[in-house]
């Protein structure tokens, strides 16, 4: 599943019912209700999707016709991370398939008039250095809160490989400002856009992600 030209970008499988779930969440007229409704529904598949990345080891069980299956067991300890606040709507859809996962959080702002982040604060776990981590923010646009939000990961000592950014929407360029910055980060997304509006915006996008989330 992989998408030239872009090195460690997983694009989900552009399937009817992903198409069908993006028009819904783009759609300027969608309720709040449904606008999380559907987004929950792609963050899942985006959970779903960063999961198969994870190492695993051959495991062989005893299934009750007494019969042996030789399957696998995930290896490896996992976390995730959000980027406060639209990051947060994913913490749940990864909840769902993990069970009891531990999750940090990166408060980065970015400034309404220039689009320029800047970090809050930051609360990991203690042993993130040890961990593969879910790094999660729905809106990928310049780059610039996920570079800043790695740059803190790695400075914690992840390693870039150990680190999966799953994201709803990005676009190219910030794609690729990313990627200039963390070529070993793989970025696992639902959709990539054509560019970025002059309010540095998503396009065609959706908006405010977190303003639909939570607030409107
Ligand atoms: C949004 C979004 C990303 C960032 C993307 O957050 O959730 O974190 O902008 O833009 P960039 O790639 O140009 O940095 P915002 O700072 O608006 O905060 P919010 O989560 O409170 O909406
Ligand atoms: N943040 C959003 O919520 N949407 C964008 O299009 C860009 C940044
Ligand atoms: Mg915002």
């Amino acid at each position: 599943m992989s998408t030239e030209p872009f090195r460690n970008v997983r694009l989900l499988p552009q399937t009817n019912q992903l198409l069908g779930l993006y028009t819904i969440i783009r759609d300027k007229n969608t309720t709040r209700p449904n606008f999380i409704f559907y987004a929950d529904r792609i963050i899942r598949l985006l959970v779903e999707e960063g999961l198969n990345y994870l190492p695993v080891e051959p495991t062989v069980v005893e299934t009750d016709t007494n019969e042996n299956f030789e399957g696998c067991s995930f290896l490896g300890k996992i976390c995730g991370v959000s980027i406060v606040r639209a990051g947060e709507s994913m913490e749940q859809g990864l909840r769902d398939c993990c069970r009891s996962v531990r999750i940090g959080k990166i408060l980065i702002q970015r400034d309404e008039e220039t689009a320029q982040p800047k970090l809050f604060f930051e609360k990991l776990p203690s042993d993130i250095a040890n961990r593969y981590v879910f790094l999660l923010d729905p809106m990928l646009a310049t780059g610039g809160s996920a570079i800043m939000a790695t740059d803190v990961l790695i400075k914690r000592g992840v390693k870039p490989e150990r680190i999966f950014f799953l994201n709803l929407i990005c676009s190219k360029e910030g794609v690729d400002r990313y990627h200039a910055a963390f070529p070993d980060v793989t970025i696992v997304t639902g959709a990539i856009d054509q560019g970025l509006d002059e309010n540095r915006y998503l396009r065609p996008g959706l908006g405010d992600f977190g303003d639909r989330y939570y607030c409107l």
